[in-house]
């Protein structure tokens, strides 16, 4: 509720509350003075009367009548009467009430003939047609008693004056509120324009000096986010045009050169000659359409068996085959070199360092050498691609801490963006690697530090306090060593949009034919889809246990839902990872043998590479999709199927343990060690009604068409940029000369 309106209701229900007790006071006390006030009016009566009345007395009713009937006279006197010492009525005016007779009244008088009481004594009392009060008060005579005289007055009148004053109150309330809130509003109004012109004041730069610091972050803050806006209207949509325009208008490049381990295309023999493949990688779904945007040279490590022959005499290729708008420059590794560097301290020592799967890191001496130096190799190569002094290089992932320093090492002026594609954990964990201080100088050799979350940026920036001697700027979220300054940042990585697959894929009813034809499935089968490289931290397990729980809890899918898994071969050459095969390959055997017949398998798994081609279809084939990672640091294919379902259909079960979780939150987000839960949100994916599906999809698709990939590099390359051109000024600044200047020199 609003403040005002909230502060207005609070003044009226004061204002009521002071009204009904006013209300009670005054009527008790205008109570007590008519009460007063006819006593004193009862004797007045009588005594003015008395001569009257005691000269008549002896003569009984016909004496005194006439006098008791002067005395009624008064419209609010309802009748008189005249009574003996003994109770006797001698006499009473026609409309005398019957039902306060003399011996009525003398019998509440009491015995105390000298009480003041027994001179006026006063009741009220209530009649049918209304209340009355009842006065009986002494009548005597030279020292003598004669008798009593009652009066009953009708106090129907006061009940009229009760209800007049009651009404002037309740007017008197109403004008009261309405005056009260009229003020309170105008009130409110005028502070908040004052508000508002010392505050548009103090932006406009005339402050107080104690106010400054805060002044300062509000202005700072107004101006980003007006700067922000602008800049988005300006640019609208984020595509592959603004992105190259961006890194043209702001960094005066034309070009990027990319370092990341995993190339965007693979060149392999096979039996019916050299096929290019594209890699199962989240990083080169990113990336790849970055290049082709911004044209340059990818540099990567050659691992496909016919990527010699298809490089020329200095290792390099032109890609996208066909389309040829960039480089890749193949650097090649010994058997030795990718053991120690790839296999080994990447992905059996910083992989499961990083994530927190449960999967015990491994560090060998040896593999760190190799990592060392693979690195400066790759850094080497990366420093023979580049043609200016300054040129923007965009080193990925944990393959390449070391590189950033190496290259700025050659190149001080380059403008440096890393990106860590994965999660980078707590400064406890990330302290049990025995190179944790070389890894984390390694990239504070960058311009910039990005990563996904900004959870991860904290985690970065405390092992870096934690491991570290530098200054941390936290206002900045930057390190400054000496006089260089690292950025650390959260983007949030994503997709290409639209994605380039889906132009030449059939429609989405097509797909679910084809796909359901292709697994000899009916055509009325139920279909989920998981799409990832078999790794341990995808939780693939975990996802066909939650098959088996749903089928365990939810008897209607029995015969009826099969979910289908392609999983990609990887780093098999890790032990860990070919266990993992093992485990898989058995438990959709286990949970086939539970629940299937005949025809009827629950999980298919097909342990394979797949091109995106057949992957987009299965994702447009599904009912649902379940990536149920144990922790990642975004996860594409969750974006992925978002883009495929341009027919606004199909659920997304995602695990809360992914960084896309925070990004797709119409997404149906599981805890996947829960078995049970992520077996009843397949079930309800299962379930929920094609409006709610297409609301969920669209929302979702708002979100991932807007934050997209270019818009993603596009960011990392304004605040390049935004960096390139305050140290440029403050290079200018601390020149030799102006130094000199300053001093006077
Ligand atoms: C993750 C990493 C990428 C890597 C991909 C595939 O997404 O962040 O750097 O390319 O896995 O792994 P691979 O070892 O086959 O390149």
């Amino acid at each position: 509720m609003p403040r005002l309106l909230r502060f207005l209701l609070l003044l009226l229900c004061g204002l009521a509350l002071i009204t009904g007790i006013g209300y009670v006071a005054l009527t008790r006390t205008t109570h007590r003075w008519f009460e007063a006030d006819l006593r004193g009016r009862s004797l007045l009566v009588v005594t003015a009367t008395k001569p009257l009345l005691a000269r008549n007395w002896a003569r009984g009713h016909e004496g005194l009548v006439a006098t008791l009937d002067d005395i009624t006279r008064d419209e609010r006197v309802m009748g008189t009467a005249a009574c003996s010492l003994d109770g006797e009525r001698l006499a009473a005016t026609a409309a005398y009430p019957l039902d306060f007779g003399c011996r009525w009244v003398l019998a509440r008088l009491g015995d105390d003939e000298d009480s003041a009481e027994a001179n006026v004594w006063t009741t009220t009392e209530e009649l049918p047609g209304g209340r009355v009060h009842v006065s009986a008060i002494r009548l005597a005579s030279e020292g003598k008693d004669l008798g009593r005289v009652l009066l009953v007055h009708d106090l129907s009148y006061l009940e009229r004056r009760e209800a007049t004053t009651r009404n002037i109150l309740l007017a008197a309330f109403f004008v009261l509120s309405l005056g009260a809130s009229v003020i309170t509003m105008v009130a409110e109004r005028l502070a908040f324009r004052v508000w508002t012109r010392e505050l548009r004041r103090a932006l406009s730069g005339d402050v107080p000096r104690g106010f400054k610091p805060l002044v300062g972050d509000v202005r700072a803050l107004v101006e980003r986010l007006a700067s922000e806006r602008d800049r988005e209207a300006r640019g609208g949509a984020w595509n592959p045009e603004r992105l190259r325009s961006t890194l043209t208008s702001h960094l005066e490049g034309e070009r990027v050169i990319i370092l990341a381990n995993r190339e965007p295309y693979i060149h392999e023999k096979t039996p019916d000659g050299v096929k290019v493949l594209h890699p199962a990688s989240g990083l080169v779904t990113a990336l790849e359409p970055v290049m082709r945007a911004c044209s340059g040279v990818w540099v990567a490590h050659g691992s496909g068996s016919a990527d010699k022959e298809t490089a020329d005499a200095r290792a390099h290729v032109k890609v996208p085959p066909g389309e040829e708008s960039y480089s890749l420059r193949r650097v090649w590794l010994s058997e030795a070199e990718e053991n120690g560097y790839y296999y080994g301290f990447s992905n059996e020592g910083l992989w499961p360092l990083c994530h927190v799967a449960h999967a015990r890191p491994v560090f060998r001496a040896e593999d760190w050498e190799h990592y060392v130096r693979v690195n400066r190799k790759f850094a080497d190569a990366v420093c023979e691609e580049v043609d200016t002094e300054d040129p923007i290089i965009l080193v990925q992932d944990y393959h390449f801490a070391l590189a950033p320093r190496m290259i700025r090492e050659r190149l001080p002026r380059a403008t440096i963006l890393t990106f860590w594609h994965i999660p980078w954990p707590s400064a406890e964990r990330i302290g049990i690697c025995p190179w944790r201080e070389e890894i984390i100088q390694g990239l504070l050799g960058s311009s910039i530090v990005g990563f996904h979350t900004q959870q991860h940026c904290n985690n970065f920036i405390e092992a870096v306090d934690t491991f570290m001697e530098s200054r941390i700027d936290r206002e900045a979220n930057a390190i400054v060593q000496g006089s260089r300054r690292s950025l650390v940042r959260p983007y949030p990585i994503s997709i290409e949009w639209p994605v380039h697959w889906l132009e030449e894929l059939p429609s989405v009813g097509a797909c679910r034919r084809s796909v359901r034809e292709e697994l000899g499935l009916p055509e009325d089968a139920l279909m989920g889809v998981g799409i990832d490289r078999l790794d341990y931290t995808k939780g693939i397990e975990e996802r066909l246990q939650a098959v088996d729980a749903l089928l365990t809890r939810h008897p209607e899918f029995r015969g009826r839902f099969t979910f289908v898994q392609l999983a990609a071969p990887s780093r098999t050459k890790i032990a860990r990872y070919r266990e993992l095969n093992d485990r898989v390959e058995a438990l959709a055997d286990e949970i086939n043998a539970r629940w299937g017949g005949g025809a009827y398998r629950p999980i298919v798994l097909l342990r394979a590479h797949h091109e995106p081609p057949t992957v987009f279809r299965y994702y447009r084939a599904a009912e649902l999709c379940y990536v149920s990672s144990l922790h990642d640091g975004m996860n594409l294919v969750a974006k992925e199927f978002v883009a495929a379902r341009d027919d606004e259909n199909g659920v997304l079960v995602l695990s809360q343990f992914t960084g896309a979780a925070r990004d797709l939150t119409e997404a149906l987000i599981v805890n996947p060690y829960d078995l049970g839960q992520a077996g009843d949100a397949m079930a309800a994916a299962l379930r929920m009604p094609e409006e709610e599906q297409r609301e969920r999809m669209l929302s979702m698709r708002r979100m991932v068409s807007e934050f997209n990939v270019y818009r993603w590099a596009g960011r990392m390359l304004v605040d390049a940029a935004e960096l390139r051109r305050r140290e440029r000024v403050s290079g200018r600044l601390s020149a030799p000369a102006v130094l000199a200047r300053a001093m006077g020199t």
